[in-house]
């Protein structure tokens, strides 16, 4: 993982890297570091343990004049996170300096032979391997800088985007990718490069996403070069960046966390924004409607995710057997790329990724493909690597995410399953019309509904997180379309909290985990008015009976669950298939205030990042 920037031009680069850095902090803050080249080509790295902030404070009253510069914030996968160990790294004789993100996989190999050659590491990283073997081909065939990175790139396998200085090469910088992340702002005669596009808005809205395999030079004041590791030219397709800065800003929220969760009235509405008509109630997703004879002839529906989108892909496997009856399973993708899945081209297989750059999902689709399954792409970030491994697909549209801890995608990602649910039974007529409208409108009231929950359930919920920020433990319970909710209560919690917490569907409770439950094993149990309400009531009487305290998250106005629970959390109803939404708002609440009572680092917890582009 770990975020990249870099910039090349007239301007002191310093500001704009450390600036980059903190929009890139979410993919990592372990470690973090620069390069610059100065104005007589003299070239310094200066790096440390720790945040952005830490680095901020390393480098206060040294010189850091130069305008052209390579920065990184690591979340480490070869050797601890210290200052040795941080990016940039130099070359053995100090005359290049590269950052990347992703693994050298065949590093060790590559570590001896160099060994052998009299070259010397001072990190136990993957990354300083290649910098020594770049500077290895340049010295020994003497050739250039470019011709040097891509003679190495080829002798490497693994995942990357690195980003190349060279001492008394002031004006240029040299940047590839393969399997991360890489996008180059054009200004003028200046670039910049980053991760994702963050860094870069506000400057140019101008951008080139680096494909696989692709190496590109950007010269101060000389036109972009993109070129493959076989030294051809490549096409370079100029993109418009639609990002608006004030996304990227905390807003008057102590944490992104909680402003993410506070936009979720707009960004559902974003999300269903000239997709679903509030006059016809008529739902148009194009990539459904101009693949539908690839959906309704699908012997089946495959969807692949890892984390809270594995969540929000159950309440789609839900969704769509539920509304259209077509059979869906969903995967871990994790799991599905190394099992040697049974696939065919009858099958479609959905792929869900706020990021879009999550390295698991991603080789689940090169997998699905290889196959010759219809690869369909639900992700939020725009020209992500999901998108572009699609043959069609759907952007959840509910802006950047930043808090490491995803509570706008959840919601996002559940909200186009229930339009493509919609869709495929519609055209399926697998509906009657008036349940489609039912639905619909149902959805159009959705942020309506988020909103009054929030503006009912912040303060209470900050109070409740107040008596259970000490709890060591906690178990989530749910049925129906609520167990994935638990599933994903559970996990904000354990993610932002440290708490441990498990979710279970709640009839599974007395298979086993009931034996967990005295009065020291809180359980949040979702009990809203459903088929099953009754039956997860009679679960809430049995954690009641053994002495457990319970959180219930029932409707206004219910009457039985309420009263058998400890405390009750009331919100608003809505239909069933669509009450996930309404049910993760106050879970996320929940887990917001506990880590904020304990004082965590709520947008950034430990041992996480936000993009997991490793395996
Ligand atoms: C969510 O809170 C987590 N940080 C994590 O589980 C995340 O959902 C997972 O890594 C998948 O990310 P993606 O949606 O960007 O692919
Ligand atoms: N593999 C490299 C390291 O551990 C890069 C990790 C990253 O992407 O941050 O330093």
């Amino acid at each position: 993982m770990c975020g990249i920037v870099g910039y090349v031009g007239d301007r002191n680069a310093y500001p704009i890297l450390i600036k980059g850095l903190h929009r890139l902090e979410y993919r990592g803050y372990d470690s973090a570091g620069f390069a610059l080249v100065g104005k007589n080509g003299e070239l310094n790295v200066y790096k440390c343990k720790g945040k952005v902030s830490a680095l901020e404070n390393f480098v206060e009253g040294k010189d850091v004049e130069g305008s052209c510069g390579i920065a990184h914030t690591r979340w480490a996968t070869h050797g601890e996170p210290n200052s040795v160990n941080a990016h940039p790294h130099y070359s053995c004789t100090e005359n290049i300096a590269l950052i990347h993100n992703g693994i050298i996989e065949n590093w060790a190999l590559l570590k001896k032979a160099l060994i052998r050659e009299g070259y010397e590491f001072k990190s136990e990283t993957d990354t300083e391997v290649l910098v020594n073997l770049i500077e290895y081909v340049r010295n020994t065939n003497k050739c250039s800088l470019l011709d040097a990175v891509r003679g190495a790139l080829k002798q490497v396998i693994g995942a990357y985007a690195i980003a190349v200085v060279e001492k008394g090469r002031e004006d240029e910088i040299i940047v590839a990718r393969q399997s991360s992340p890489l996008v180059v702002g054009i200004g003028e005669g200046e670039y910049f490069l980053a991760s994702d596009a963050t860094p870069i808005v506000e400057y140019t809205d101008k951008v080139v996403y680096l494909q696989d395999g692709e190496i590109a030079v950007l010269t101060k004041n000389k036109p972009l070069r993109v070129v493959n590791f076989d030294n051809a030219e490549c096409p370079i397709d100029v993109k418009k960046l639609e990002m608006n800065i004030s996304e990227l800003e905390k807003g008057g929220y102590k944490h992104f966390m909680l402003k993410e969760i506070h936009e979720q009235p707009k960004t559902i509405m974003d999300c269903l924004r000239g997709r679903l008509s509030p006059d016809s109630y008529d739902v148009i997703l194009s990539g459904v409607r101009d693949n539908a004879y690839r959906f309704l002839s699908a012997r089946r529906i495959i969807i692949v995710a890892c984390g809270t989108s594995w969540h929000a892909s159950l309440i789609g496997e839900h969704l769509i057997e539920d509304l259209c009856r077509i059979p869906v399973e969903v995967e871990y993708a994790s799991e599905f790329r190394y099992r040697n899945p049974v696939l065919s081209p009858e099958d479609v297989v959905i792929a869900v990724s706020q990021s879009g750059e999550t390295a698991d999902t991603l080789a689940a689709m090169s997998l699905a493909k290889a196959a010759g399954c219809f690869v369909f792409g639900i992700c939020n970030v725009i020209g992500s690597s999901v998108a572009r491994a699609s043959d069609a697909g759907c952007y959840i549209h509910v802006g950047p995410e930043i808090s490491v801890a995803s509570t706008k995608a959840f919601t996002g990602q559940v909200t186009v399953f229930a339009m493509i649910a919609l869709t495929l039974a519609n055209t399926l007529t697998r509906i009657s019309r008036d349940r489609f409208e039912q639905l619909s409108k149902a959805l159009l009231d959705l942020p309506a509904l988020v909103q009054a929950e929030l503006d009912t359930l912040d303060a209470p919920i900050k109070e409740l997180a107040e008596k259970f920020k000490d709890s060591r433990d906690f178990i989530y319970i749910g049925r129906g379309y609520e167990f994935p909710v638990a599933l994903e209560g559970a996990l904000k919690l354990k993610e932002v909290s440290y708490i441990h917490a498990d979710g279970y569907p709640a009839a599974e409770m007395k298979h086993g985990p009931i034996a967990l439950i005295d009065k020291t094993m809180p359980v949040l149990a979702i009990a809203i008015p459903d088929a099953l309400y009754e039956k997860t009531a009679s679960n809430v009487q049995e954690v009641k009976a053994r002495g457990g305290v319970v959180i219930s998250v029932v409707s206004n106005d219910d009457e039985m669950v309420s009263k058998m629970s400890d405390y009750a959390i009331r919100v608003p109803v809505t239909d069933p298939c669509l009450m996930p939404v309404l049910v993760s708002i106050p879970l996320q609440l929940f887990a917001y205030y506990i880590a904020d009572a304990k004082g965590l680092d709520v947008d950034q917890p430990r041992n996480l990042a936000k993009s997991v582009t490793v395996e």
